[in-house]
């Protein structure tokens, strides 16, 4: 079974937005897509640029320092120069409250 651990309230993650925050002692960027939200590791695999100081345009994060993206949905790069997927986490929301999956 699954651990699920507390990350925020789901009104912390403002619409079509992205927020970076520690969960579990690990840096995690939140999305909200139309009211859905995702959750991936916040540090770009291309170099060390946290993806919460980017641009989200629907599905995808652009990160900041090269402009690589990534969908955030499934963490798979969608434009170099990423070619390495960042991790993503599976999400429950509960009560209003966002929970991961960090395992
Ligand atoms: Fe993210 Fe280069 S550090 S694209």
């Amino acid at each position: 079974d699954s651990q699920w651990t507390e990350a925020a309230a789901v009104d912390e993650v403002p619409a079509a937005d992205v927020v970076g925050m520690q969960v579990g002692g690990r840096d995690i960027a939140l999305y909200n897509v139309d009211g859905q939200i995702y959750a991936t590791d916040n540090v770009c695999t291309h170099g060390h640029a946290r993806l919460c100081e980017g641009f989200l345009e629907g599905h995808e994060i652009e990160c900041p320092l090269h402009q690589g993206k990534f969908d955030v949905r499934n963490g798979k790069p969608t434009c170099a120069p990423v070619t390495e997927a960042i991790r993503s986490y599976p999400v429950r929301i509960d009560a209003g409250r966002v929970f991961l999956s960090l395992d």
